[in-house]
């Protein structure tokens, strides 16, 4: 769009459908006063963005735009930037509705032009909702309310027990056991996931430690493991002098990752790489049901893939189903990895997953994840 020089591009107190990028020329932003005098803002050149006030808040203009000289602008749409907003963490979106409302309310004093002020009450409830919670679940990790416990996994050709997957739970006393269903999201979406992911892996090396008296030789402990733990700059050295620290072999472990962890950068595959060379075994959950390409596939340095269970629950009724496992056992046949199915119910699951080429399975069948002292007990019984 072309404006002339001495134009006005838009008014303080419109409505406002668009923002603009500089592409040539000067702008002026300034008020209008009650006095009608202007009060200067400020100059904005090539490149600069403005306008985008009214479209992140809904609001009226807070300030007039006029040309400075002969310039050439881009128009943004309204619907560019607010995707990008909707799209972004809710607690950014609140800040920048506060930040914005801030200004707002400074250049309000100096115009005397009202506000309405419903944005922040729109947008703002589950974001404070969203913060009250991550500090509930900081509060619930520092007073010890969370616990592991253990699913096993079994061998589908022996019908032997061959490990265990270890499950995060929260004990509330206020509000019983919650599943992880509930907070684990926020918890790898916040850096609360580095402590409290270090303090799974003590949990899970002290207790292998107590299960390796009881249970069959070559047992191991899968543990779940997100992309912000394998980012964090110190997690190698961390693993390994926690392995020290509890006199725990890596051999004794699985880590079970999804393909969501390249999200954090390639730079990923180089921690995985070494975290196998230190003696880990990689686990690749949820197997089907991301929506990355199967590239990643042949970067991945990675032992098993778990077949989701949203597959295992239609294997018996679902002819098309059980075609995408023979598919699935195939891929993993020629990557020379192995199979273990998820959320295995029913023997008649179990053997038709047998037949189709999987070797390994967990599930309700076999028992829900329980707590340690349980799982022991099992382990006798
Ligand atoms: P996941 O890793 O896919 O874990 C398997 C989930 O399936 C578990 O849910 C388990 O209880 C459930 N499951 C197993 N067998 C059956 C079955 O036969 N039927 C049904 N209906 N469900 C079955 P859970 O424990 O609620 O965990 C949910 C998710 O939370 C996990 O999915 C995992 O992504 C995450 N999670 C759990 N513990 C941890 C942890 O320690 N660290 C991290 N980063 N994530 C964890
Ligand atoms: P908007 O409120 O949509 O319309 C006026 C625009 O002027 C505003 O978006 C910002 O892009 C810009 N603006 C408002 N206040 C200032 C300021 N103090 N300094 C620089 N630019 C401003
Ligand atoms: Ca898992
Ligand atoms: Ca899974």
């Amino acid at each position: 769009m072309q404006v002339k020089k001495d134009e006005l591009i838009f008014i303080q107190g419109q409505k406002g459908d668009h923002a603009y990028i500089i592409e040539e020329g000067q702008v002026e932003i300034f008020h209008k006063l009650k006095n009608d005098q202007e009060s200067h803002l400020a100059i904005l050149g090539q490149g600069e963005l403005f306008g985008e006030m009214a479209l992140i808040d809904t609001n009226i203009r807070s300030a007039s735009a006029r040309a400075l000289s002969d310039c050439r602008l881009l128009v943004i749409e309204k619907n560019q930037l607010i995707e990008k907003l909707d799209a972004s963490d809710s607690v950014v979106q609140l800040m920048m509705r506060i930040l914005l409302r801030r200004l707002r309310q400074q250049n309000q004093s100096n115009t005397g032009i009202h506000l309405e002020d419903t944005a922040i009450q729109q947008h703002g409830l589950s974001a404070v909702d969203k913060l009250r919670f991550e500090s509930q679940i900081n509060t619930a990790f520092q007073n010890r309310e969370f616990q592991i416990y253990h699913q096993p996994i079994h061998d589908l050709a022996h019908n032997k027990l061959i490990g265990s997957e270890a499950l995060i739970r929260w004990e509330s006393p206020s509000q019983g056991l919650i599943s992880p269903g509930y907070f684990v999201d926020v918890l790898e979406n916040s850096s609360m996931i580095v402590p409290v992911g270090y303090w799974i892996f003590e949990e899970c090396f002290m207790h292998f430690k107590q299960i390796r008296e009881k249970a069959p030789a070559n047992f191991t402990v899968s543990i779940n493991v997100s992309g912000r733990q394998f980012a964090h700059h110190d997690f190698l050295p961390t693993l390994k002098a926690l392995l020290i620290k509890h006199g725990v072999k890596a051999e004794n472990f699985k880590l079970e990752i999804t393909e969501r962890i390249l999200m954090e950068g390639g730079a990923i595959i180089d921690v995985l790489n070494q975290c196998r060379d230190i003696g880990f075994e990689i686990s690749l959950d949820d197997f089907g049901t991301g929506f990355s390409s199967l590239q990643y596939l042949a970067q991945m340095p990675i032992n098993y893939i778990k077949i989701d269970r949203s597959f295992v629950m239609n294997v018996l009724k679902d002819e098309r189903t059980r075609a995408i496992i023979r598919s699935i056992v195939f891929l993993a046949s020629q990557l020379n990895v192995k199979v273990i199915s998820e959320g295995i119910e029913s023997e008649a699951e179990a053997s038709v997953m047998y037949g189709l080429g999987s070797d390994y399975g967990q599930g309700y069948l076999y028992s829900k994840p329980i707590p340690l002292p349980q799982f022991l007990k099992d382990l006798e019984g």
